[in-house]
Parts: structure tokens; sequence; C-alpha cells
């Protein structure tokens, strides 16, 4: 479905990504595991074209996502949920979430779309007449997901969905994640955690100074010290 061969992106005459290839096939989820600065957001930027890729090929079911606008890359079926969730502050919960119908009309009904979205995250529901500017961390992370969900996408890229959320919220979080996976969308997820990405994971890419260092299954990059020194810290690699 998603495809990224041999990557490179430059940004201010510096080599950011460096070869970067990986794919997603329908309804896998699959994530690119990398620290701080290794280069995930800017994966995610170049597949939804906010960022010119220097060589290299993305393509989505054999579209060539370098040669289309970002709006027509959404419009392809690629939902995507930003690090810092975007919400918008004017807006209601429930506005915020049909946004997307608005921006994509085409594809199933939008009643349906909406109503999957909430069946994702119920507790959205208590919130729909709220604004915008008065949401949680938690809240504001589950609002974007959902907006990206009523895109009715094929492929979600949500880049580190638990970052900075109480330990409280992750698992509602992580629960989420896994109903849009039993729905057989494909996902896309960036992780700095290693502890974080869900066992049912299908394959693991690790990214290290815009570099993969790894790809293969999550018990195979628990077997390779050297990736578990990248992801998960010396002292868990040395146990
Ligand atoms: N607009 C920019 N201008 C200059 N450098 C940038 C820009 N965007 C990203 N970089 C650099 O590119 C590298 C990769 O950044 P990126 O945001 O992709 O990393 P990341 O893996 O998402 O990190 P994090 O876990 O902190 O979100 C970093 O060294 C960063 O400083
Ligand atoms: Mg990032």
């Amino acid at each position: 479905m998603l495809n990224l061969s041999n990557v490179k992106v430059d940004i201010q005459g510096s080599r950011i990504l460096n070869g970067i290839t990986l794919s997603v096939g329908a309804g896998e989820l699959v994530c690119l595991v990398g620290r701080n600065g290794a280069g995930k957001t800017t994966t995610f930027r170049s597949i939804m074209g906010y960022r010119k890729i220097k060589s290299g090929e993305i393509t989505f079911d054999g579209l060539d996502l370098t040669a289309m606008q970002t709006w027509q890359i959404a419009q392809s079926g690629i939902g995507f949920s930003p690090e810092e969730s975007e919400v918008y502050a004017d807006l209601t919960v429930a506005e915020n979430i049909e946004l997307s119908t608005w921006t994509r009309p085409k594809g199933r009904p939008a009643e349906q779309r909406i109503e999957e979205a909430y069946q994702v995250f119920p507790k959205l529901r208590q919130y729909l007449a709220r604004g915008g500017a008065e949401l949680s961390g938690g809240e504001r992370k589950m609002v974007s997901i959902a907006r990206a969900l009523t895109l009715d996408p094929q492929l979600l890229l949500l880049d580190e969905p638990f970052e900075g959320l109480s330990p409280a919220i992750i698992p509602v979080i992580a629960e989420g994640v896994a109903s849009i996976r039993a729905m057989g969308k494909g996902v896309l997820m960036a992780e700095s955690n290693v502890h974080h990405i869900p066992d049912y994971v299908d394959r693991i890419y690790v990214l290290e100074r815009g570099e993969l260092m790894f790809s293969g299954t999550l018990t195979e990059a628990h077997r390779d010290r050297d990736v578990m020194r990248v992801i998960a810290g010396e002292v868990e690699a040395a146990s």
C-alpha cells in the first residue's frame, strides 16, 4: 500500500533522512521507532507532502505522492494525526471531528464515518459541545485521531500518539489504536519509547540519525542488543 524507497531529505543543507526504505501493507500496524531527532516526524511530513524529498520514491497504491499536494495526498486516503494534536480552538469537539467529512466528501456516508470515530474513542461523546480550547492533552489527542479517521483513510499516520500524556490516558489511546487496527485500516505509528509499541505490531523499523538501522518483528528487535541500546537504553539492554 505505502512504499518508501531510498528516501533522502535535506534540511538547510543537512542530510536529515538518508535513504529510508519502508512499507506498510493493507491493514498492517507498523511502528517507526527512534530517539528524539532521529527523523520520524520528517518521514511523516515527507509522506504528507509538507516537505520535498531530495531523492527516492514515495508511492501509495501506485500513486506517486511526491508529485501531489498535501490535500490530494489526504484525499487519496492517508490520514495524519501530528505530534502536536491540531485542534481548532474556535470549533467544538464535534465540529473538529466532522471537519474531514467536509474536506473529503467522497467515500462512505459522513454519519457512518463519524460514528466509527466515536466508537474508537467513546469518551469523546461526553465532550461534543465543548470548545476545542477547553481540552486536556489526552482529549486533544483523541480529537486529532478521530478527525484523521473521519477522513475515511485506508492508512493512518500517528506521530507519537502517547507523547506527553498522563499514564491514566495512555491505555485509552492504546485501545483506540487497537480498534483502528481491528477495522482493517493500515497504521504507521512513530514512537520513541519501545514500551509503547503494541505487542501485535506487524513490523518495526528503527531509525537512528536519519538512517534505518533495523527492520523486523518486535521479538527480533528485543533480541538485538544494538537495537535495544538505541530504543530502550543501556540498562535494559544489559539485563
Ligand atoms: N524545520 C527544520 N529546520 C531545521 N532542522 C530541522 C527541521 N525539522 C527537523 N529538523 C531536524 O531534523 C532532525 C530530525 O527531526 P524530526 O523532527 O524528524 O525527529 P523526530 O524523530 O520526529 O524527533 P522527536 O522524537 O523529537 O519528535 C532533527 O535533528 C531536527 O533538528
Ligand atoms: Mg517527531
